[in-house]
């Protein structure tokens, strides 16, 4: 009998290879040493390691990673070798307080904020509290343009969104596994997930957020507790909060004041409550961070924490293929059409331009990174590398014994024939999401296509008692319908939604082939001859859907035949119908493929590199990512330092611009260099600085921190040269850039004369 040690990190996929034991008995330990009969892959005998630090810098390194903290005792020899000195219960402990405690997620994910006082005061981003600072502004009061500071805590906004504290993450993998097969896979796990909320969400009391990690290889549970009540408590103007715009936008150099401040509110007892409730008092955190007033340098270890919501680091070559050469392009050709012409009538009106400025941010955001994901991928040859990688995967498949080949050896043609199903028809996905969808109303008629249908079920139902069943539905429905149009209607601009409907309509019909479209549309539009100005035109003037009387007028009082003959309602229906009766049905049984495909591959993976620490992708779960302050290289003979400083801003400055004006008294003030303890005597004050930490969109607003637990600086946003991040990192190019803390500072106390929210905060000299 021949005899191996095998060293497996506890995070890895030891359920692959040994079905039943060591998933378990690993569970609340570091690593287990294995010792197998090699010829037959039989255990004979497990060891655990409690403490195994020392060996933990073989496997994990810094930058690429985004990490799980429950796990954080895997990388924290080489945390404390780049320069962290805090120890890992101050960092992560689920039974005192501990830094975790200060980091919180912002409504399930979209951003994440960090508590800077003993009051919940929250820091995030400029863009995170966008949207919030748009819906609280008018033309009289306009907070997005002009800033706003809360001189009291009584003047505090309600913001609209909640924010969600961990309490605990628990590995439920052998749990939720716990005899699944192929076969019941998902109804299984389905079971098993609903069965762990219960137990762990103590009665309602927190939200159990169940995350699969390494697409199902591991499972984890994230349990939160939830704040509803969070107010704005200021905000610079929007010249400083996005400064430099879409064009200075997912680049370096950048100077961009990307903050904005809320404040988490509880019961008087300090418990978490769902709503706002003018009773309610700040709430008193379990710990909030301390403010480093010290500045960073070159190569200082920094790390971030935060709710990266999604990446793809595993897709296969043929994904980067389908991106590259359907999607992307696409999206990025409908989305510029959508903000000309949201930005032809923002120019036009200044109050048409605060009611779009959140929803020209979203459309902008991601025209511009798919964009440059497009260009990276291509220049870095993503696709060519993938490729590498699979053909490594598959001689390793080759070379081993039959059951290796049994279980991987229709991987890779399990993604090709899914992809072959995904290209023929991406594009009708794509369109539809991108521009369909893209047309506001078609959302909000879904509920009236559904309420068009029941009401066809009411007049061909015979039976009174199901009549009654289909009325009280129909009822709750208008209900449901009526209490949305308030919210629908807030930011609506019905000539710039017909406008789009005939640019993304004439997309429609000149892109897509007649079979990648509904044929119900296909009718639709041929009784306008295929004129989509004509049919957006009879839409707009008649719809119940673009205009809030009329959609208010038709919900005090239904007619079913009105809603028969609604054009915007029918549309909608057809389009609701074809993405999940077409494209889902479609779609499924490729999608279900290649989520087994990307098990197994990963599943492979960890077999094929027993030494290699392996971070699963992202998911709106909460990671941590660190590494040090660095610069970079984006070309031949160019070098980008690690910071920018004021005299940027000023270099950048464009009176009346934009992207690049400022605020009437920002100049004067910047003049005086009246810096105080925000710059260090003799120099420029820092504006934003570099990273190699590993972040991706959800991670906005995320704290950097320093190796004593100190705030540094406020991540937001990601480089040009490695846009391909999201799916490959790129260690020599890959930088994360923040708002160094001292400028955030600076701009309340100096810029805002906001002096006494600085006073709340712990700076740490
Ligand atoms: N690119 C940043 C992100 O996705 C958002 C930056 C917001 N600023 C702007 N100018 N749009 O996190």
């Amino acid at each position: 009998m021949i005899l191996d040690v095998v060293l497996i990190p506890y995070h890895r996929n030891i359920i692959e290879l040994y079905p039943i034991h060591v998933g378990y008995y690993c569970k609340n330990k570091r690593f287990a040493i294995l010792i197998y009969n090699i010829r037959n892959m039989k255990k004979i005998f497990t060891l655990i390691l409690g403490l195994t630090t020392l060996l933990s810098s073989q496997i994990s390194k810094a930058d690429e990673g985004m990490w799980i903290p429950a796990l954080l005792t895997d990388n924290y020899a080489e945390m404390q070798r780049l320069g962290l000195v805090l120890s890992p219960e101050q960092i992560y402990d689920i039974n005192k307080s501990s830094m975790k405690d200060a980091i919180v997620r912002l409504g399930s994910g979209f951003c994440t904020g960090e508590i800077i006082s003993s009051q919940g005061l929250i820091l995030t981003n400029h863009h995170c509290g966008y949207s919030a600072i748009q819906k609280l502004s008018t033309t009289t009061a306009n907070h997005l343009k002009n800033g706003f500071w809360a001189k009291t805590k009584a003047a505090e906004l309600s913001a609209g969104f909640s924010v969600s504290f961990l309490v605990k993450i628990e590995d439920i993998t052998d749990d939720i596994l716990a005899g699944v097969t192929d076969e019941n896979r998902a109804k299984m796990i389905a079971e098993h997930s609903s069965e762990v909320r219960k137990t762990l969400s103590d009665s309602g009391a927190y939200d159990v957020d169940i995350k699969e990690m390494f697409s199902g290889n591991k499972y984890y549970a994230y349990v939160y507790e939830t704040f509803g009540d969070v107010r704005l408590v200021g905000t610079p103007p929007e010249s400083v909060g996005k400064y430099g715009g879409d064009t200075d936008n997912w680049m370096w150099p950048r100077h961009t004041g990307d903050f904005s401040m809320f404040r988490v509110y509880a019961s008087r007892d300090n418990k978490a409550t769902k709503t706002y409730s003018e009773d309610n008092i700040p709430y008193t955190p379990k710990h909030h961070l301390p403010v480093s007033m010290k500045g960073v340098d070159k190569g200082d270890f920094a790390m971030i924490w935060g709710f990266p919501g999604s990446t793809d680091r595993y897709l296969s070559s043929y994904g980067v293929k389908n991106a590259t050469e359907i999607d992307q392009p696409a999206r990025v050709k409908i989305r510029r059409a959508k903000l000309d012409v949201y930005e032809k009538y923002q120019k036009k009106d200044e109050a048409v331009d605060l009611m779009y400025a959140a929803k020209h941010a979203q459309v902008a955001n991601y025209w511009k990174y798919f964009m440059g994901q497009t260009r990276g991928l291509k220049r870095l040859d993503i696709e060519g590398k993938k490729r590498a990688e699979e053909a490594a995967f598959q001689a390793w498949v080759n070379s081993g014994d039959k059951l290796r080949k049994d279980k991987f050896g229709d991987v890779l043609t399990m993604y090709k024939d899914a992809y072959d199903v995904y290209d023929s028809k991406k594009l009708a996905e794509t369109y539809w999401m991108e521009a369909i969808y893209g047309i506001e109303f078609t959302k909000y008629g879904f509920g009236f296509g559904r309420l068009a249908s029941m009401y066809a079920m009411l007049s061909s139902e015979k039976d009174k008692t199901k009549k009654a069943e289909i009325q009280s539905q129909i009822d709750g429905m208008i209900g449901r319908l009526k209490e949305s149009t308030e919210g629908n209607f807030k930011d609506y601009y019905a000539p710039i939604d017909q406008e789009v409907m005939v640019a993304m309509l004439d997309f429609y019909m000149n892109d897509l082939s007649a079979d990648l479209r509904p044929a119900a549309f296909n009718e639709m539009i041929a009784k306008f001859k295929g004129n989509t100005q004509a049919m957006a035109a009879c839409i707009f003037d008649k719809s119940i859907l673009v205009n809030k009387d009329r959609a208010m007028n038709f919900l005090n009082n239904p007619n079913p035949k009105k809603l028969k003959k609604d054009q915007g309602v029918k549309f909608s229906a057809i389009m609701l119908d074809f993405y999940l009766n077409d494209l889902q049905a479609v779609f499924a049984e490729a999608d279900l493929k290649r989520a087994t495909a990307d098990r197994l591959y990963k599943a492979a993976l960890f077999q094929m590199h027993p030494n290699k620490a392996f971070a699963p992708d992202a998911n709106s779960s909460m990671r941590f990512t660190y590494g040090q302050v660095l610069d970079y290289s984006p070309g031949d003979a160019m070098q980008y330092k690690h910071y920018t400083t004021m005299k940027g801003v000023m270099e950048k400055y464009q009176p009346g611009d934009d992207e690049f004006d400022l605020p009437a008294n920002y100049l004067d003030v910047a003049k005086n260099q009246n810096y105080g303890d925000y710059a260090k005597p003799g120099e420029d004050l820092r504006i934003c600085f570099l990273t190699n930490n590993d972040i991706t969109g959800g991670n906005s607003g995320s704290p950097v921190i320093n190796g004593n637990g100190e705030l540094i600086g406020l991540a937001f946003d990601g480089n040009w040269e490695a846009m391909s991040g999201d799916i490959a990192f790129e260690p020599d190019l890959q930088r994360t850039i923040s708002v160094d803390i001292r400028y955030v500072l600076w701009c309340i106390d100096k810029l805002a004369g906001a002096k006494h929210i600085v006073d709340e905060m712990t700076l740490a000299r």
